[in-house]
């Protein structure tokens, strides 16, 4: 599991949001982390621990001087073996004090004894959120390093709307794995993915696109997110929902993808092409809205631009072959014309896997033609698959 091994502390703090850090919780541990959770004496007055514990398996810290604790020296034990700690909801009132080093209960105690990464979500009401005493304090803990999630915009609790919701449990789970993973096999490296299928206009109204949903290039995105890479995923899926974390950058058509692809080709290392791009666009685009009076119509169509074979970079490309006969030659083939350093084969007249579906059955193809075909997975599993191969190619890589 992908959090296997790993300690979190998850600080509850007084707020209505407090619930969705049950959410939270319960995400974190299904994905293997032992999650100790910390709340304020005023967070137990909107929710119990025992949901908390519940959810965690694990006891719920709340008193630094009581009798009955758990472990020894509390604040300290938690600092120490934290891997992270992200406290969500965080009200002003905690992040002040983290802000000026005030001790008054476990959560800031912990956090002031850690050496972890700390991510906050504050959640507040939006006068407080903007009050300029909020933004130095916020100003001055993002200068030492932690990490602010969000918050979001969204209907308040005194029914307001305005900056100050919690940001989603995603949001709060996504930056969460992002520190995990700093200092993985892909820190630092920059990643370019790009995700779904291309849009290509015909009218105002009208346009060519494809079955692609965007998940598998989400999901590499993501995954390379976790392993400590800065990525950039250059996207039509826009419907999806957005990533915490990464660089997300909007494009329609091919040539919108091209032009956002090259941008980018001298920072990046890998360039991995996940997306469905269109091969052909209409030759012209009607201003006016095509209307039915035709008996017939007949759309003329011109090639689109390849864009794997003709980004400008020493990159490592990826490529993606969806195919429907031959699939492991026509993928050969793709990755000695587009000179690839790998490509992932799938058959996309499957049913049980490919567009729109969180599964995928693939075959990952590399340089020197070996095949290496894969199960059924999880389209986060074949991510993860890709990626050991792309860690391998970028250490074994001559330099420059
Ligand atoms: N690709 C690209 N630019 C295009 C078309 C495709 O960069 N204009 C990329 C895709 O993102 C994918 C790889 O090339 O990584 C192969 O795409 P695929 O659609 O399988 O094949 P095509 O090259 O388009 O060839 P065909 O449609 O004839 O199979």
């Amino acid at each position: 599991m992908q959090l296997s091994n790993k300690i979190i502390v998850l600080g509850v703090t007084g707020s209505i949001s407090a619930y969705k850090a049950v959410d939270v919780a319960s995400q974190l541990t299904q994905l293997g982390a032992e999650v100790n959770v910390i709340m304020t004496a005023s967070a137990t007055k909107f929710i119990s621990p025992l949901s908390f514990s519940t959810v965690t398996k694990k006891p719920v810290t709340i008193d630094i001087l009581a009798q009955d604790n758990q472990l020894f020296i509390p604040h300290i034990t938690l600092a120490q073996t934290a891997d992270v700690i992200t406290i969500a909801p965080a009200t002003a009132n905690t992040i002040a004090k983290l802000a000026t080093g005030i001790c008054d209960n476990i959560l800031t105690c912990t956090v002031l004894a850690t050496k972890a990464p700390v991510a906050i979500a504050p959640a507040m009401n939006v006068n407080m959120y903007e009050n300029s005493i909020t933004q130095n304090n916020l100003a001055k803990l993002q200068e030492r390093g932690f990490v602010i999630i969000g918050p979001a915009l969204g209907k308040l609790a005194s029914g307001k709307r305005g900056l100050g919701r919690l940001s989603p449990s995603q949001d709060i789970l996504g930056i969460t794995c992002q520190l995990l993973g700093k200092q993985g096999d892909l820190a630092n490296r920059h990643i370019t993915i790009t995700a779904g299928g291309t849009r290509e206009p015909i009218d105002p109204v009208r346009l060519i696109t494809n079955r692609a949903s965007g998940k598998m290039g989400y999901a590499l995105a993501e995954a390379a997110r976790d392993r400590g890479a800065n990525v950039t995923l250059i996207s039509t899926a826009t419907y999806l929902n957005q990533p915490a974390g990464i660089n997300i950058i909007e494009v329609e058509t091919a040539q919108e993808m091209y032009h956002a692809t090259q941008k980018l080709a001298d920072q990046t290392e890998v360039l991995i092409m996940a997306a469905a791009v269109a091969d052909y666009r209409p030759t012209s685009v009607s201003a006016d809205k095509i209307k039915k009076s035709h008996n017939t119509l007949t759309l003329e169509l011109e090639h689109t631009q390849d864009i794997l074979s003709n980004i400008e970079s020493r990159c490592i490309k990826v490529g993606f072959a969806a195919e429907s006969s031959n699939v492991i030659e026509n993928a050969r083939q793709k990755l000695q014309e587009k000179h690839l350093a790998l490509i992932v084969a799938n058959d996309i007249t499957a049913k049980d896997s490919g567009f729109g579906i969180d599964y995928n059955r693939v075959a990952i193809i590399d340089g020197e033609g070996k095949v290496e075909k894969l199960p059924l997975l999880t389209k986060k599993e074949v991510a993860d698959k890709i990626l050991n191969k792309v860690a391998a190619l970028i250490t074994t890589r001559k330099p420059k």
